[in-house]
């Protein structure tokens, strides 16, 4: 039985490291070493991260490494590879990377190889995606499609919407996409009030195909459609489905020949590179959909094939593990600077904290540690004129991730290097900080009694230290946003490897769904049942007398 990662020599090192570490500033650290921002940095999938403003050494490195090694990571890392059933709670492969596997080798789940039924479902996506955009496959009254909404919630909508957003220069202006999650009628109502029916295709994107937000906004975008077409038969042409659940999707009318298939080994906050991609494939075509597979499979190449000392998912990972479980961080902040990364903190907070939020681990037993910390962000320089103030001057410190793309797809001006000098000053704040005695020159520089410079002084200090990683991209492409969604999928591999957990289950979201449905019952009874507690009871018979 795998001891906890606490009972292990690394840990107990790392705890002796930590307090060595701890009177020490980022400031000394780049002063002892001039060479530092080349020891701590790499590149891979083209993706260049600097890891040189956090608060190690190369000794730190060495430590995390090797509680890495002591914790088994590379046998569960070739075991996810190879499709072993390591979501053990629910006796399933985890094969996210199969999607995107483009080496032309074989992947054994029970001993069927998944790729021919992979690069099936591949070129339906391909038949599909260019038979819309072409006009080829039309609407039920002989109009090509203009609109496509995606009706799907959680990793059935967050995964393909942040792409779509971040591939907006990709699109075409004839070809627009839409993504409705929320049970909350305003989502999909305040929608279909802007789309004519005769040139709108829905998706229905569930995993489960029993989702009851999904299935809700799907039965009523029917309704709409088959009102304003006057015909049920326009269904099987306005209507597509992506799901492992085939007798659903039969069940709701989706003719077979718009049903994407896909299998119980791929995790919905995982999904996005199978059919659930459809919505991604027809906003940008199939050859860029393509393109995003491949660099995803650059990243999953070199998560499997690199020195850990070199290997991007491995570093972000124990950096991570760093400073949750040795110095106590309970948040993470990810700060894209690009407008178009503007859903990418999102769906990170779906992969994330879904697969590491966790209190149990593998064999069952109760965690004594920290898990998955809080993950949170906007994009930047947005987030600077909102929650910065907390990064910088805070009682609690919040390690950052800075992601640039170097170049611009919207060239305005001098736009882009203002988000440039932006998005560097801010982790080089964090890191410098300024001292008193920088806070009192500056002051005094201005002109000011020495009075007002007691008065002020110490609100103008900052602290520092404050570590952060910065990820630089050339250009926002499909093939650099791949691997860089991989890139996060297998740092919290690492983690919840580490942390002992089944990073692949998601327990936690069931007792709300049942609470709900009891809830539910009783809004529709208009009483609510005698079990319920007094507050929910309360709640209930105000919500149904809402005045
Ligand atoms: O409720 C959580 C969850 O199961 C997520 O894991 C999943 O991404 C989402 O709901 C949607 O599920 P489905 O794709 O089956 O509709």
């Amino acid at each position: 039985m795998q001891a906890p990662p606490t009972e292990l020599p690394a840990w107990q090192t790392l705890h002796t490291h930590q307090r060595d570490l701890a009177g020490c500033h980022l400031r000394e650290l780049f002063a002892a070493d001039p060479k530092r921002f080349e020891r701590f940095s790499v590149e891979a999938a083209g993706l260049f991260l600097d890891y040189s403003k956090h608060r190690i050494r190369e000794d730190t490195l060495t430590l995390l490494l090797e509680l890495a090694q002591q914790t088994g990571l590379n046998r569960h890392r070739a075991d996810m590879f190879a499709g072993a059933p390591i979501n053990t709670t629910e006796q399933r492969a985890v094969l996210h990377t199969a999607l995107r596997n483009r080496a032309g080798t074989s992947i054994l789940v029970d001993g069927i190889d998944v790729m021919p039924a992979v690069r099936r479902v591949l070129q339906q996506m391909r038949d599909f995606s260019e038979g819309i955009r072409d006009g080829r496959i039309l609407g039920h009254t002989g109009l090509a499609i203009r609109d496509v909404v995606n009706l799907g919630i959680g990793g059935s909508d967050l995964g393909p919407l942040m792409a779509c957003e971040a591939l907006e220069p990709y699109s075409r202006p004839d070809l627009r996409v839409h993504f409705v999650s929320n049970v909350d009628g305003a989502h999909l109502g305040r929608l279909l009030k802007r789309l004519d029916p005769r040139t709108t295709l829905f998706i229905v994107a569930s995993k489960t195909f029993t989702t009851q937000e999904t299935l809700a906004n799907a039965h009523s975008a029917r309704a709409w459609l088959v009102a304003g077409l006057g015909s049920e038969a326009a269904v099987a042409q306005h209507f597509a489905a992506v799901s492992t659940n085939l007798k659903g999707t039969a069940a709701f009318g989706i003719p077979d020949a718009h049903v994407f298939e896909f299998w119980d080994w791929v995790g919905g906050r995982y999904s996005l590179w199978s059919a659930i991609g459809l919505s991604i494939a027809l906003y940008v075509g199939m050859d860029n959909f393509d393109a995003l597979l491949d660099g995803a499979h650059a990243m999953d190449a070199h998560f499997r094939a690199s020195a850990p000392t070199h290997n991007l998912p491995m570093i972000l990972g124990l950096l991570g593990i760093w400073y949750r479980n040795f110095w106590g961080t309970a948040t993470h902040a990810v700060l894209p600077y690009d407008q178009g990364l503007h859903r990418f903190t999102a769906h990170l907070q779906q992969l994330d904290m879904e697969s590491n939020g966790k209190s149990v681990d593998l064999q069952g037993r109760s965690i004594t540690y920290e898990t998955g910390p809080v993950i949170w962000g906007e994009p930047g320089t947005n987030g600077q004129h909102a929650f910065f103030q907390h990064l910088h001057q805070g009682t609690d410190w919040t390690p950052c991730d800075f992601i640039l793309p170097l170049q611009s797809h919207y060239p305005l001006g001098d736009h882009h290097r203002m988000l440039v000098a932006n998005c560097l000053a801010q982790s080089q704040a964090l890191m410098w900080g300024k001292t008193q005695e920088e806070a009192r020159a500056e002051l005094q520089s201005q002109g000011m009694s020495p009075a007002e410079i007691e008065r002020l002084a110490p609100h103008k200090i900052f602290p520092g230290n404050r570590p952060s990683s910065t990820l630089l991209l050339s250009r926002l492409t499909p093939h650099t946003l791949g691997a860089l969604i991989a890139l996060y999928e297998h740092k919290v591999f690492v983690q919840g490897s580490i942390w002992n957990v089944n990073s692949f289950d998601q327990w936690g979201v069931e007792l709300g769904k049942q609470l709900a449905g009891r809830i539910l019952k009783d809004l529709r009874d208009g009483t609510p049942a005698a079990a319920q507690d007094a507050s929910t009871s309360g709640l209930i018979r105000r919500a149904l007398d809402p005045g």
